[in-house]
């Protein structure tokens, strides 16, 4: 593989280098809960000193963000199952490789994210005709390019795994209202930071291993689900997507989490929502 000039990714782009390591570290055991051989080639071979930047991978980061994945994965192929040659669209998608774990050979895939991260995405991944790519600043410009690049006669979803919070609420909800307005009877997953986290996050939180995050803006708890009903008049469904049970300890507090009493109001959440048809 080419050298690559990822060294140059700063702030929310350098977010998609950080999950694809832990990605890639949880894949390396022969326990994983995610079996991701691109995750584990791409941290092998892209030119990033991924250890001295981001810090030891730590296990339970590591299995929390692949079983993330893991449900982002079932919400993809369970639409799949019903639309086999839909449209899905993934907002921020980064260096993530949800495509090649659930292609069913017809489905079509439209990759947005900022211009870097994605042209960095072309060059390393593999890519064919069904697959697209739409360089985005979807803070700026929350439902340009990428909007009208779609046929949505086969059906629409939208993913945004790990994006959300990196964005203000009121280009959350113009996001999401976009979404419900141009693909009726199409249906959207995305995933949250709890209020707390996000108010921790407001100039940028330490995360595991002296990594920065950057500031999350945007947090939202299990009562969001009721501000996100008033978001567009077209959103039919609202429903919490829990995590797939995972390894030990820690793969069954975070997946047990919305009837634990700490975590219960203070937690990631995974939502999808559904848009009523056209009549
Ligand atoms: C935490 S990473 C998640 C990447 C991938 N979805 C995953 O789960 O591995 C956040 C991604 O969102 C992208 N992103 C952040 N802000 C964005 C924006 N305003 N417009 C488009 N993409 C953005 C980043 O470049 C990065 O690829």
């Amino acid at each position: 593989m080419q050298s690559t000039a990822t060294t140059d990714f700063t702030g929310v782009a350098e977010t998609a280098l950080w999950t694809l390591y832990h990605r890639a570290a949880e894949a390396a055991r022969k326990d994983t809960v995610l079996p991701d051989p691109q995750a584990a080639r791409l941290v092998r071979e892209l030119d990033f000193p991924f250890r001295q930047r981001l810090g030891p991978a730590r296990p339970w980061v590591a299995q929390t963000l692949a079983l993330r994945a893991l449900a982002f994965d079932g919400v993809v192929r369970a639409f799949l199952s019903t639309h086999p040659e839909g449209t899905v669209i993934a907002l921020g998608e980064g260096l993530e490789t949800t495509f090649w774990r659930v292609d069913n050979g017809q489905v079509r895939w439209v990759s947005v994210d900022l211009a870097d991260p994605l042209a960095l995405r072309t060059r390393v991944l593999p890519h064919g005709r069904r697959q697209c790519h739409v360089p985005c600043d979807i803070s700026r410009d929350p439902d340009s390019r990428w909007t009208e690049l779609v046929d949505p006669s086969q059906g629409v979803l939208v993913t945004a795994q790990g994006l959300l919070m990196y964005l203000d609420a009121a280009r959350v909800h113009q996001l999401i209202a976009a979404c419900a307005e141009t693909f009726p009877g199409g249906a959207m997953v995305f995933d949250t930071v709890s209020r707390r986290f996000s108010a921790r996050c407001r100039t940028g939180g330490k995360g595991p291993g002296g990594y920065r995050l950057p500031p999350m803006p945007w947090g939202m708890d299990a009562d969001g689900h009721r501000t996100l009903q008033t978001v567009h008049p077209a959103i039919t469904e609202i429903r919490d997507v829990p995590l797939p049970v995972g390894r030990g300890l820690t793969g069954h507090v975070v997946s047990r989490a919305a009837t634990l009493p700490v975590l219960r109001s203070n937690r990631p959440l995974i939502t999808s929502l559904r848009f009523r048809a056209a009549v």
